[in-house]
């Protein structure tokens, strides 16, 4: 079988090489890849936003299936485009993309069903928002309504932070379009926890849950990153809780999308706070976590290929899928001065894999001598798997001391909160 896999970064990687182990795969095609991807795809130069040029691609390549890793290329509709050609896609069609692309629309959604969330407001225009926050409890949380490279959130710890996020969003227009309509919500508190789901429309499996580090730097201090490591799964998460998040969050929710005419078949991503009042959305995703995907993937022990087709044909139902009762870690290694400022072109020598310790690569190209070179902001993922999470900890950051690469920056911490729940 002949795949094509949209994308470029370390979650692109995991899905790759985990589709890697089914037998009847002959080819990968990674667009665009990256310079690490390379070692187990063949890395095409078409963005992963060109829905011409993988339509194209697809066509010319008679590709057998395809996965649409990217919120962006979801969005803006690439799995209708390639439908349209007769090709299967893992992902959701636009339509149903839009949960994340709006959190307008996620949260009217929310609101509409009874889906546990934060209480919220949105606004058109800044001068409203504006007099709104003079005198809403604070912290409150700042979301543009758009897609805003994992940006959009902002957590306001003062009134002061707040106005700045409205006017830079809204007058500004650091993102655009994305930031022509906001969200203000309560800020929630409690362990966060992400749990990433397939599902067709009717079956919905959740998958093994996991904790994100959205903090750049050690203690969850910094600035907000697209993630600085994984752990799965999350000791916060109990089976009980599963068995509440089931009833009130993840069937309402697939439901409530089938009842607006817009069916998600696809990865679903449920990112919760467990909040004293109960297990509560704060964010839907329409495809799979990064760096979630790095710890989740690796403990999948049912093929990954099958499940996909099966969401993909709304034949979920028919399908057992099982993972490990391993634990997982993953240490993203970005680029110093990330989320800030950083600089790219620093040459890297990994680790070789092993079955038990691995590296997935984010950001890096070859040069002409065939040297990698990192390349944006989050650059590798190193990821061990291991029976408890304290040997998968550890063993993720003795893989991550061979990684030879001058200009990396990577936490200390990962997992140390999961180890004290
Ligand atoms: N790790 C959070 C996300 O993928 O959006």
């Amino acid at each position: 079988m002949k795949l094509m896999v949209i994308g470029g970064g370390g979650r692109e990687h995991a899905i790759i090489k985990k589709l890697k182990e089914n037998p009847e795969v002959t080819e990968i095609y990674a667009l665009p890849g990256n310079g690490g991807i390379a070692a187990d795809a063949t890395c095409v130069n078409i963005g992963a936003k060109d829905i011409e040029g993988a339509v194209a691609f697809a066509k010319e390549n008679a590709i057998d299936f395809a996965v649409v890793a990217p919120d962006d290329p979801l969005v803006l509709g690439m799995t209708d485009a390639l439908m349209e050609i007769g090709i299967p896609v893992f992902g959701p069609q636009k339509n149903a993309a839009i949960i994340e692309g709006s959190k307008v629309f996620s949260k009217n959604l929310m609101k509409k069903y009874g889906i546990p969330t934060a209480a919220y407001e949105v606004f058109e225009d800044a001068a409203a928002a504006l007099e709104y926050v003079g005198s809403c409890p604070i912290p409150t949380v700042i979301k543009a309504d758009g897609l805003a490279l994992g940006k959009g959130v902002i957590i306001a710890t003062t009134r002061k932070e707040a106005e700045d996020a409205i006017r830079s969003i809204m007058e500004d227009k650091v993102f655009g379009a994305s930031g022509s309509r906001i969200v203000i919500e309560e800020f929630l508190t409690g362990p966060e926890v992400s749990v990433l789901s397939f599902t067709d429309g009717k079956t919905v499996i959740p998958m093994i849950s996991s904790m994100d580090h959205k903090r750049a730097h050690d203690g969850d201090e910094g600035p907000n990153t697209g993630g600085m490591g994984t752990i799965a799964p999350n000791p916060y998460y109990t089976d009980e809780l599963a068995k509440v998040c089931m009833d009130t969050i993840f069937r309402p929710t697939v439901d409530a999308m089938n009842a607006e005419g817009r069916t998600f078949r696809g990865c679903l991503y449920f990112g919760l706070m467990l909040t004293p009042n109960g297990p509560k959305v704060i964010e839907y995703n329409c495809r799979f976590g990064d760096p979630e995907t790095q710890v989740v993937l690796p403990l999948l022990k049912t093929d990954l290929l099958t499940v996909m087709m099966a969401t993909a044909s709304g034949t979920l139902d028919q399908i057992h899928v099982e993972f490990s009762d391993e634990s997982a870690c993953c240490v993203i290694v970005a680029s110093k001065g990330y989320p800030v400022s950083y600089q790219s072109g620093f040459p890297m020598e990994l680790p070789p894999d092993r079955a038990d310790a691995f590296t997935y690569v984010a950001g890096a190209k070859r040069d002409e001598n065939g040297t990698l070179l990192s390349a944006g902001g989050r650059v590798l993922g190193v990821t061990a798997v291991a029976p408890t999470l304290r040997e998968a900890i550890d063993k993720a950051y003795a893989h991550t001391a061979q990684v030879k690469f001058e200009n990396g920056y990577h936490r200390s911490d990962i997992g140390q909160r999961a180890l004290k729940a």
